[in-house]
């Protein structure tokens, strides 16, 4: 018996908890929801030491940068990311002579740190509720378009007083479809210089064969510097700006993780679908996913064979190969994510259990009629979801399109002549569009895309949305789609940069003449003409009114089951996610480790495939164990897994330990819990983090960039 007790208590000891927490949640309702959890997570200090307003705390040194997450970790503004949240910065700084892409950049003083226009740092200065300020004005029978009028005027009114007199700027967000509202005040600074980022072989390892899998083993990671005005005040770019004087930055921890440890990811997360019905994730899983990847994959296919062949092209479209690829590759796993869980059954039985409970006595009738609604709207929705992901993932994926779009918007405003611009302003605002799209722009890429995107609309899109430049194709092109782009591309003037720039300096002058002649000019206008009246209206109105819904589904959840925490989705607000350092079983008898070595890179390395080409330094320091102090266990730390809930955006985010210290920079999913933006599986969703010590190791040993260390507080 005493045995038998022993033994228990042993097994208690040593099976992992699966100790995985849906959710993303606000900094100011830790304390409320989370705080208790997370203390018996290992976390050992408070909710006001992550988020406070009354003194200097954690969310004080969490940044946005771009479209991901930073943290700042140097009282002179050092701000640590992903190398892919820096790849767009690098690559426009980068030619084939000064190639930072491949060979990486490092910056060795402050002089030779690297501006970039348009990246901006926003920290988070305060967050309120302003649920009752926004309702109080809101009246039951007002149509949902009055609503929202009444939303965003309350929504502006509050941002105003929020920032008055201040250089902050405000920001009122929806939360549960529209049920409550939170105030946001930002301090946004300007002048962002990059500092240091490893060439691709280390800081985009493994390339799209690995991306959002597991076992990792990229270096993900790069620096950038906020510069401030000789009173620290943010201030736009110039040469008299210094470091911004942090007042709070995380101190670093380089004894490594393990099993179990508690983690928690700070950051901004984008966008999460967690209450969407069965009705939604089936039409995601059968019809916009697979279109989307399949539109994907022939871009994919296009861009690489001529990127394979120049150098120049390999350059000018890196940032765009791997944003294309990012998402169809995430879809592909979401799929699969969802039908192995069986995503479909599994929110079919909450809606069962929610109509259940929503007929069960007459005070709750209120809520019965939704899951007959949401049958009928997202039928209606069906019809436009093809067309409409048609739209956006292939017309409007052709290049040329898209520019010629920028180009007519820029136009009208000159010729509708509302005053607000005068002729010369809207010139400069062409040359500069121009000048943007053609720097990246290789025409032979964006033909063959107009071909096969063409191709494939008229398979697959019912003629009821074809533009009317199909007909032309049939009637003066013998339905040949080749020799209409072959026309098209030859005729117009959007194909060529000097032509195109001769007709800006015309206008400066006077009217151009047949521009709105031109093929390409046409062309977009018919599928504006699809697109923006029969496509995207009916879509947005049958979407609006399924919103309305949604917000009456959520708050029938919550009163469903009153002592459960319903997270609300991400929204590009600032949110914490917290859980444990943990590996996972990703198929039958097989178990992932939770962390990878630099072992790991040559063992990939050795065969052969090209996104594992290694420089021979780091096969070097590799074999003379030239670790410097971030070795763990005489080996270098690559990457490592844990369970927190987190999505895109999340890229660069904190990965803080339990004392508050950063052990990681988060940078991906892994591929069987891709699907965590609509169903969290706490058995197989895991982030994948660069450890802090490979970060070090890159910096000071490879790079040679150790004064960079100097300025961080480690913890060893
Ligand atoms: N999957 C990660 C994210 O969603 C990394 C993407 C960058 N890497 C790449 N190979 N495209 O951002
Ligand atoms: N790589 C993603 C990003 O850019 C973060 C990973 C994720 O989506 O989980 O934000």
């Amino acid at each position: 018996m005493k045995r038998l007790f022993l033994f228990l208590f042993i097994l208690i000891l040593i099976v992992p908890r699966t100790s995985a927490v849906e959710g993303m949640w606000l900094p100011m309702l830790l304390e409320k929801y989370n705080i208790e959890e997370m203390q018996q997570k290992g976390f050992r200090l408070t909710a006001e030491d992550i988020y406070s307003v009354n003194q200097a705390s954690m969310k004080d040194a969490v940044v946005r940068i771009g479209g991901c997450t930073g943290v700042v970790i140097s009282g002179s503004g050092l701000v640590l990311t992903n190398h892919h949240c820096a790849y767009g910065s690098i690559q426009s700084h980068s030619s084939v002579s000064n190639d930072y892409l491949t060979d990486g950049f490092w910056a060795m003083s402050g002089e030779e740190e690297l501006p970039n226009p348009g990246l901006t740092v926003t920290f988070l200065v305060r967050m309120e509720d302003v649920t009752e300020k926004v309702t109080g004005l809101l009246r039951e029978d007002m149509t949902e378009n009055e609503r929202q009028a009444a939303i965003a005027l309350a929504s502006s009114t509050i941002e105003k007083e929020a920032v008055e007199g201040t250089r902050y700027r405000a920001n009122v967000n929806a939360f549960y479809y529209g049920s409550e509202f939170y105030l946001f005040v930002y301090d946004l600074f300007e002048d962002v210089r990059l500092v240091g980022a490893p060439p691709s072989s280390i800081g985009k390892f493994g390339g799209d064969t690995d991306n959002w899998m597991w076992p990792r083993h990229t270096g993900d990671f790069a620096f950038f510097r906020i510069y401030a005005d000789a009173d620290n005040n943010p201030s736009s770019h110039s040469e008299n700006n210094v470091p911004y004087n942090s007042p709070v930055s995380l101190p670093v921890s380089t004894r490594g993780v393990s099993e179990g440890d508690f983690t928690m990811v700070f950051g901004f997360p984008g966008v999460t679908n967690r209450y969407l019905t069965s009705h939604a994730v089936r039409l995601i899983t059968e019809v916009t996913n697979p279109h989307s990847i399949s539109l994907r994959d022939r871009r994919l296919e296009i861009m690489d064979s001529h990127m394979a062949m120049d150098n120049v092209v390999r350059i000018q479209y890196a940032s765009k190969y791997a944003g294309v690829s990012n998402a169809w590759k995430r879809w592909k796993g979401e799929n699969l994510g969802l039908a192995r869980i069986d995503g479909i059954g599994k929110k079919r039985a909450i809606e069962k259990e929610f109509s259940n409970w929503a007929n069960d006595v007459p005070e709750r009738n209120s809520y019965a009629y939704l899951m007959p609604a949401f049958d009928s709207l997202y039928t209606e929705l069906e019809k436009y979801t093809l067309p409409r992901d048609y739209g956006r993932e292939g017309l409007y994926a052709i290049e040329i399109i898209r520019f010629v779009n920028e180009f007519s918007r820029l136009l009208e405003i000159h010729t509708s002549g509302t005053g607000e611009q005068d002729l010369p302003g809207v010139t400069d605002l062409l040359r500069s569009s121009a000048e943007r799209f053609f720097r990246n722009y290789y025409q032979p890429i964006d033909r063959d895309v107009f071909v096969e995107i063409l191709e494939m609309y008229r398979q697959n899109v019912d003629p009821e949305f074809h533009p009317d430049f199909f007909l032309t194709i049939d009637n003066e092109f013998n339905s040949d789609i080749s020799l209409f782009a072959a026309y098209v591309f030859n005729a117009s003037v959007f194909s060529d940069k000097d032509q195109v720039m001769q007709m800006i300096d015309i206008l400066d002058v006077s009217e151009i003449s047949g521009i709105s002649e031109d093929p390409l000019m046409l062309m977009a206008k018919d599928i504006r003409s699809v697109y923006e009246n029969n496509i995207v209206p009916a879509y947005n109105e049958i979407n609006q009114q399924i919103t309305v819904l949604y917000r009456n589904y959520v708050e029938g959840l919550r009163l469903m089951e009153p002592d459960r925490a319903f997270f609300p989705d991400a929204n590009r607000t600032l949110r914490v996610t917290y859980g444990n350092v943990e590996g996972y079983q990703p198929r039958d008898a097989v178990y992932y480790n939770h962390y990878t070595t630099i072992s790991g890179v040559m063992e990939k390395h050795s065969t052969g495939i090209a996104d594992y080409d290694i420089t021979s330094r780091l096969i070097e320091l590799y074999e003379n164990k030239d670790f410097g102090d971030w070795d763990v266990d005489g080996n270098i730390r690559v990457a490592f897994i844990a369970s927190n809930h987190t999505s895109g955006g999340n890229s660069g985010s904190p990965v803080i330990n339990g004392d508050g210290h950063l052990i990681g920079v988060n940078f991906d999913r892994v591929w069987e819990g891709t699907m965590s933006d609509i169903l969290f599986d706490p058995d197989r969703c895991r982030n994948i983090s660069v450890d802090i010590n490979y970060v070090l190791f890159i910096t000071d040993r490879y790079a040679g960039a150790g004064y960079l260390l100097d300025e961080m507080t480690i913890i060893r």
